[in-house]
C-alpha cells in the first residue's frame, strides 16, 4: 500500500476542496476517499468497500455522519469502523470485522493531511508555523502536473536553475550578479524536519533561505526587512505520472487589495515557469544518484535523492489497486 511513499504524513488537498460530498482522490497510486462527518471532522479511507469492492466515494454521508456505501448501504465511521449493515442481523463483534481501511488524518493550516499507512504510531504531521500562526495572510493554490513527484520535489530544491528558468522574474538579480567564472556554493545542513540549504554566489549570500521539509515539502524564507514572507510548496504524489502541487504563499503584511492579488499572480507565474521543464524530464522518476551526472551545486537535490532511495522508494510494497488494473478512469 502506498508503494514508494509509505509511512509518511503529507498534505493531500487544501481544506477548501472538501465540502459536504465525499471526495475521491489518488495518493501514491492508492484510491482514497475523504469525507466530513456531521460535525465537519474529516475521515480518510481507502476508497474501496470491503464488501464488494465498489468505490465508497460514490456513496453519501448519512444522517449519522458516516460514509454509506452506494451498493448495499453499509456505513463506515471516520476511522473505517463498520457501524451498520442493513437487512441482516449481525452481532456487533462480527460487524467489527467488516471495517473499511481507515487512514490517520488531520486538518491543519488550511490543508488536509493524511498518513500513508494505517498506523501513524504517535506521529503528527509537521505543519509549518506560517500556516498556523495568527497574523499571516495565506494564499493557497493547487494544480496537477504531469510529472513524478520526485522530479517536482528536486526542482523545488534546485537553486542553480533559478537564474535560467526564472531569468526575468525571481532569478533576475542572481543572473545580474553572475560572471562567466562565478561559483555557486551550496551547503546542506541536515535538520530534524529535513534540511536547510544555504546558497552563496561568489562567497556572498543569495538572500533567500531554502528548506526541505521531509518527505515532500519545500519552504522558502524570502528576506524582506521587518517583515515575514514564506513560500511553501508540497509535491503530493498522485501516481507515477501525476503530482498535485500545493503552493502556499504566506506573509505578515500586505493583507488585502490589488497588490496582494498581484503578488499571488506572480507566485502562480513562477510555478508556471517550472512546469513544462519538469514535465519533460526523462525518466519521469528520478533515477539512483549514480545514474545521472551530477555536479557540486546539485548537493541539495542529491541529498533528497539519497533519502528517497534509502527510505521511500522500496516502502509500502504492492499497490492495493494498481492503476494498470483499473478499468475505469481514475480521478487525479
Ligand atoms: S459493496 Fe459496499 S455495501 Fe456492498
Ligand atoms: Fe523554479
Amino acid at each position: 500500500m502506498f508503494s514508494g511513499f509509505a509511512g509518511v504524513w503529507t498534505p493531500i488537498v487544501p481544506s477548501r476542496s472538501l465540502g459536504k460530498k465525499p471526495l475521491a482522490l489518488r495518493l501514491a497510486d492508492e484510491p482514497v476517499v475523504l469525507f466530513r462527518d456531521g460535525d465537519g471532522r474529516v475521515g480518510a479511507l481507502i476508497d474501496r468497500c470491503p464488501h464488494r469492492g465498489v468505490a465508497l466515494s460514490l456513496g453519501r454521508v448519512n444522517d449519522r455522519g458516516c460514509l454509506e456505501c452506494p451498493f448495499h448501504g453499509w456505513s463506515f465511521a471516520r476511522d473505517g469502523a463498520c457501524v451498520h449493515i442493513p437487512l441482516n442481523e449481525m452481532p456487533s463483534e462480527k460487524r467489527e470485522r467488516y471495517a473499511a481501511t481507515g487512514l490517520p488524518v488531520r486538518e491543519s493550516g488550511g490543508l488536509i493531511w493524511v498518513f500513508t499507512g494505517t498506523d501513524s504510531a504517535g506521529t503528527e504531521p509537521s505543519v509549518p508555523e506560517a500556516l498556523i500562526e495568527p497574523g499571516w495572510t495565506r494564499w493557497i493554490h493547487d494544480e496537477v502536473w504531469n510529472a513524478h513527484w520526485t522530479r517536482a520535489m528536486e526542482n523545488m530544491l534546485d537553486t542553480p536553475h533559478v537564474p535560467f528558468v526564472h531569468r526575468r522574474t525571481i532569478g533576475r538579480s542572481m543572473r545580474a550578479r553572475m560572471r562567466p567564472d562565478s561559483v555557486l556554493r551550496m551547503t546542506v545542513e541536515p535538520k530534524p524536519y529535513g534540511a536547510r540549504f544555504v546558497a552563496e554566489l561568489d562567497g556572498e549570500s543569495t538572500g533567500a533561505a531554502l528548506r526541505w521539509r521531509r518527505p515532500n515539502g519545500m519552504e522558502l524564507h524570502i528576506p524582506i526587512p521587518d517583515k515575514k514572507m514564506r513560500l511553501q510548496i508540497f509535491c503530493v504524489p498522485i501516481d507515477a505520472l501525476h503530482t498535485r502541487m500545493i503552493v502556499i504563499a504566506s506573509r505578515n503584511f500586505l493583507h488585502w487589495g490589488p497588490l496582494a492579488w498581484l503578488s499571488n499572480q506572480f507566485n502562480r507565474y513562477i510555478v508556471f515557469e517550472d512546469r513544462a521543464l519538469v514535465q519533460s524530464s526523462q525518466p519521469p522518476e528520478v533515477p539512483p544518484p549514480g545514474d545521472e551526472v551530477s555536479i557540486a551545486s546539485d548537493g541539495p537535490t542529491l541529498h533528497f535523492r539519497r533519502y528517497y532511495f534509502r527510505e521511500l522508494k522500496e516502502s509500502g510494497g504492492e499497490a492495493l489497486i494498481p492503476a494498470s488494473r483499473l478499468t475505469a478512469p481514475s480521478t487525479p
